[in-house]
């Protein structure tokens, strides 16, 4: 049987990081933050001296990466997310975290996994798929408290700034645009608590598998 994968993608702070782990709590299933994937190569590539705009250097970064890489805290910094999406323009960069993110995808049970390219690029026959978003002000709002939370005091305007700027270079890049799949279901948690918005995405997770089970 194939297994049920969940997509969640959306811009920065959009809620979809919690709606994910939510997702896979209630329904037993292993969740994959992708994010983390560009934020180990950025940060990695940055200490070791690399630039993170070059290509060959992200590269090489990319096929060192390991699982146990990823818990570090560090890659929670507002830093860490600026060089994430950097180093997440390059082909090579993409094209190396490609197999992981797949794997992960294909455990016999099923799977959540949460980025920018979920649906589109990594698991295009995902049968559950959600783009969440937000506006910048609230996701900029969200991400500040966040930021403060961990201890990193950062003025709101210099974070909704961090926002528009990543959203820009996501979206406009070659590879693998920030963009939602045809067939995701659009989850706008602007007005939204996050139990609400985490409610709403499991009625759409509800229904997919109910139409994906009917199939299967
Ligand atoms: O939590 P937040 O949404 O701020 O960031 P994230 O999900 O950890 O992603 C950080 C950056 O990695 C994004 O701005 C993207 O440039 C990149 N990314 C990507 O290109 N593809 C993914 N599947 C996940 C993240």
């Amino acid at each position: 049987m194939a297994s049920f994968v969940i997509a969640v993608d959306g811009p920065a702070a959009s809620g979809k990081g919690t709606i994910a782990t939510r997702l896979g709590r209630e329904l037993g299933l292993p969740v994959l933050d992708t994010g983390l994937l560009y934020r180990a190569v950025g940060v990695l590539t940055a200490q070791a001296g690399g630039n993170p705009d070059d290509e060959a250097a992200a590269g090489a970064t990319a096929t060192r990466l390991t699982a146990d890489l990823l818990a570090d805290p560090a890659l929670r910094t507002r830093t860490a997310g600026e060089l994430a999406s950097r180093v997440a323009v390059h082909r090579k960069v993409r094209e190396r975290l490609l197999g992981f993110q797949r794997t992960f995808a294909a455990q016999p049970g099923g799977a959540v996994l949460d980025g920018r390219d979920i649906g589109t690029v990594i698991c295009p026959d995902a049968p559950a798929k959600l783009y969440v978003t937000a506006t910048p002000e609230i996701r900029a709002e969200r991400r500040w408290k966040q930021l403060e939370g961990q201890g990193e005091a950062v003025a709101y305007a210099d974070v909704l700034a961090d926002i528009r700027r990543r959203d820009a270079r996501d979206g406009a890049r070659d590879a693998a645009p920030m963009v939602a799949a045809p067939d995701a279901t659009l989850l706008d948690t602007t007005e939204m608590t996050i139990e609400q918005a985490a409610d709403a995405a499991r009625r759409i997770v509800e229904a997919a598998r109910a139409r994906w089970e009917r199939s299967h």
